[in-house]
């Protein structure tokens, strides 16, 4: 029988506190439950993971049936079940037999709630502490473990998950995102077979490329984006990861998920505390779309560098000149950034290295000081001049990385990762090299890099943070002999430290986080970046199902979207102006074009639809997202919408995907509206001749949800201008 509440936190007027009594442990957030058994002296135990239980059916909850699972399964007693952590004592015993010592609570400087439950070994002096964070107001769990020992030796951790979850079996589905460089972010969704399925990374540096540490888990067969029970998990971490589903002759998959432990043992030392990142996980029962939005919340409030704080729109001047950096053309790109309504212009790779001037990309990385053959008047001239003309400046970076031809790697090859007695491997451009972040003295390096540029150009007001190499030939020359195997952690743990420190020191900056592209779309570094690079590929059609798939985890504001040239760099695909900016717009609008060789025309045209953005940039920025139809179900479009919180403002997205005559396309639903609100259309971007027959007329919201509006299946638009593209852009205003 439940002893009765001993403890209560964090009570708040919106919902039930976590609730501890003597043996039952209760997370809440305002619409979600997770429920422990934590009997001193007993295994913790996994109860219940779902919809917000109330008092009622907690008191019977037991009786309803519950798994007879362990809430961090542990190996050795049982060694044929997969467990969330495995490890060797100091004398060699391989087994770990935990039980409960304990239950806390705090709360920490950001209005989190933290509960721990302490689990220690019957035998060993080893304990390990099961935390779970709720955030007022957030629909979402993190959950991390803290292991630690005062054994006579080292204790080899060679399993360590985050967390661990059983889901009962029913018609479970499991949304994944796979690709490769850009191609990122491609979404794929299947049942649960038997056995194993795995996710995976072992980049070393970049781990969002070909997979990623998030998962939609639809519990009521195929997902949909308003209804149905889902639980989304995002692992929060740069690093290798592993997500793991188990399906065993019981009645549940057995989800895990952490850092992927391969070639990775872990000698923790007397005293040590290894942490895993944490696991974070949500549960709605308004489908997909509720998961992500619970995440895009929790993201902008808590996870995200500025979350709350609208982007600025910027030229990046990669795809428009690519590594032919000069004053002159840096000016001009600034020149038309600003005429256009731009705020900000960002100078990407070329700008710096005196003895290996850097001309492409086979040297000069780490030697981040300005080439002055080609910047006369150096950062701060173009600081200057970015300030003459009414808008920002900012650079490019890949503070991580080096050359074999670089005066860095001349004075310390000690600083780059291989292993020893073999030549290093030699990536991008047939000489980069990643440095070793378990260094200490790299960690200084990489801080430096920023505090450098920061001391000496403080106007500088974005960093282009790059990485574009996996680590190669593991193998640290700092990291001890016996302690090989920790690279891949103290890489991360090194990575963490540095921008922990610039991040403290330069508070507000806005850092990019570009990892070739997409290569480092997580929740583990956003703490610590404003956005991301969706992709290296920059095709409006192919960013629509990257995008997608991308925004089941993370919010718009953090998805840098920019408008390029047509032909597409990537894809050569010929896209018209009007669409490439429709599908930039729908994340954070910025430009990767050389605007020298845009018309007039079209930079009147980029001008009005800039314009028009700011209208609804913080709808987009900083709304719910609603997906409408989704590009991969093949209808022949694809359809979403922000809402603002308010539900008083709205914009609606529509891009045919397909072009074939008389196509009968899907009238498209809207979602997330006030229902007894009356909204205003305008439709953003126009390029048609006659304004669309709703133009400026008023709907319900109800009527929008349950009809929504005919999308025309071409642009009426003079014969000379008529292409394969259709889009639109609906500005949706509560009257
Ligand atoms: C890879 C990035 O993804 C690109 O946007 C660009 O910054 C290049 N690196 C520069 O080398």
């Amino acid at each position: 029988m439940n002893k009765v509440l001993c403890m209560a936190f964090g009570v708040s007027a919106l919902f039930s506190p976590s609730i501890i009594m003597a043996e039952t442990v209760h997370v809440s957030t305002p619409k979600t439950s997770l429920v422990l058994e934590a009997t001193n002296g007993d295994p913790l135990k996994f109860v219940y993971y779902g919809n917000a239980l109330t008092a009622v059916d907690m008191e019977s909850l037991k009786a309803a049936g519950i798994p007879n699972f362990n809430a961090y399964p542990v190996y050795g007693l049982w060694p044929e079940k997969e467990a969330a952590m495995s490890a060797v004592h100091a004398d060699g015993n391989m087994t770990l037999d935990m039980a409960v010592s304990g239950v806390k609570t705090r709360k920490d400087a950001d209005g989190s709630e933290v509960t721990t439950v302490t689990m220690t070994d019957r035998v060993y002096p080893l304990t390990i502490d099961v935390n779970y964070r709720t955030f007022p107001g957030e629909d979402v769990i993190e959950t991390w473990t803290e292991t630690t020992h005062n054994e006579k030796g080292d204790v080899t951790l060679n399993r360590f998950m985050s967390g661990y979850l059983p889901v009962r079996r029913s018609d479970v589905h499991v949304s994944q995102f796979y690709g490769s460089w850009a191609n990122e972010g491609k979404l794929e969704e299947a049942p649960l077979p038997h056995g194993v399925k795995m996710i995976k990374n072992k980049d070393g540096v970049r781990n969002s490329h070909t997979s990623h540490g998030e998962v939609m888990i639809s519990l009521d067969g195929k997902g949909r984006e308003n209804e149905g029970r889902v639980i989304g998990a995002a692992l929060c971490y740069g690093g290798n990861y592993k997500l793991m589903f188990d399906t065993d002759d019981s009645d549940y998959h057995h989800f895990f998920a952490g850092i992927n432990e391969e070639n990775s043992a872990y000698h923790l030392k007397k005293g040590e505390t290894f942490a895993t990142p944490p696991l974070a996980l949500t549960y709605s029962e308004e489908g997909l779309g509720g998961a992500s939005r619970n995440f895009h919340k929790w993201g902008r409030d808590y996870r995200l560098a500025h979350g709350n704080t609208p982007r600025k729109i910027l030229l990046n001047s990669w795809e428009g000149v690519y590594f032919d950096i000069n004053e002159e053309g840096m000016k001009q790109m600034m020149t038309d950034i600003a005429d256009m309504g731009g705020e900000l212009f960002v100078m990407d790779d070329g700008w710096f290295g005196v003895k290996y001037p850097r001309n492409n990309d086979s040297t000069s990385l780490g030697d981040w000081t300005v080439d002055t053959n080609k910047l006369p008047n150096g950062i701060k001239g173009l600081c200057d001049a970015a300030k003459e003309r009414g808008i920002k400046f900012g650079i490019w970076i890949e503070p991580e990385m080096t050359n074999s031809a670089s005066e860095l790697y001349e004075e310390h090859p000690e600083y780059v990762i291989k292993a020893p007695k073999r030549d290093a491997i030699e990536g991008r451009g047939g000489t980069q090299l990643v440095l070793d972040l378990a260094n200490p003295k790299v960690q200084d390096f990489v801080f430096n890099v920023v505090d450098t540029l920061m001391t000496k150009y403080p106007e500088i007001d974005y960093i282009k943070w790059d990485a574009n190499a996996p680590i190669m030939n593991h193998g640290s020359q700092y990291l001890t002999a016996d302690n090989q195997s920790h690279l891949y952690i103290d890489y991360h743990k090194g990575f963490t430290a540095a921008v922990e420190r610039i991040r403290e020191k330069y508070p507000d900056v806005t850092i990019q986080a570009c990892a070739s592209g997409g290569g480092r779309a997580n929740w583990g570094v956003l703490p610590y970046f404003d956005e991301f690079w969706v992709s290296d590929n920059t095709d409006a059609l192919q960013r629509i199902y990257m995008q997608w798939g991308t925004s089941y985890f993370f919010p718009a504001i953090a998805m840098a979207s920019h408008i390029s040239a047509s032909p597409n760099h990537q894809t050569n695909r010929i896209v018209p102006l009007k669409f490439r900016t429709d599908v930039a717009m729908s994340g954070r609008l910025g430009m990767e074009i050389q605007p020298k060789d845009m018309t007039a025309e079209e930079k009147e045209q980029t001008r009005k639809a800039i314009e028009d953005y700011k209208l609804v940039r913080d709808v987009v920025q900083l709304g719910d997202l609603y997906r409408l139809l989704s590009p991969y179900d093949g209808k022949g479009a694809a359809s979403l919408m922000y809402v603002a919180p308010d539900k008083n403002d709205a914009v609606y997205y529509w891009w045919k995907t397909e072009q074939f005559v008389n196509q009968q396309l899907p009238r498209v639903k809207m979602a997330g509206l006030d229902p007894d609100k009356t909204y205003v259309v305008t439709e953003l971007n126009r390029v048609d001749n006659e304004p669309l027959p709703y133009e400026g007329k008023a709907f319900t919201g109800r009527f929008l949800m349950s009809n929504g509006l005919e999308m025309p299946l071409s642009h009426n638009v003079d014969w000379n201008k008529r292409n394969d593209y259709a889009s639109r852009v609906l500005r949706l205003t509560a009257k």
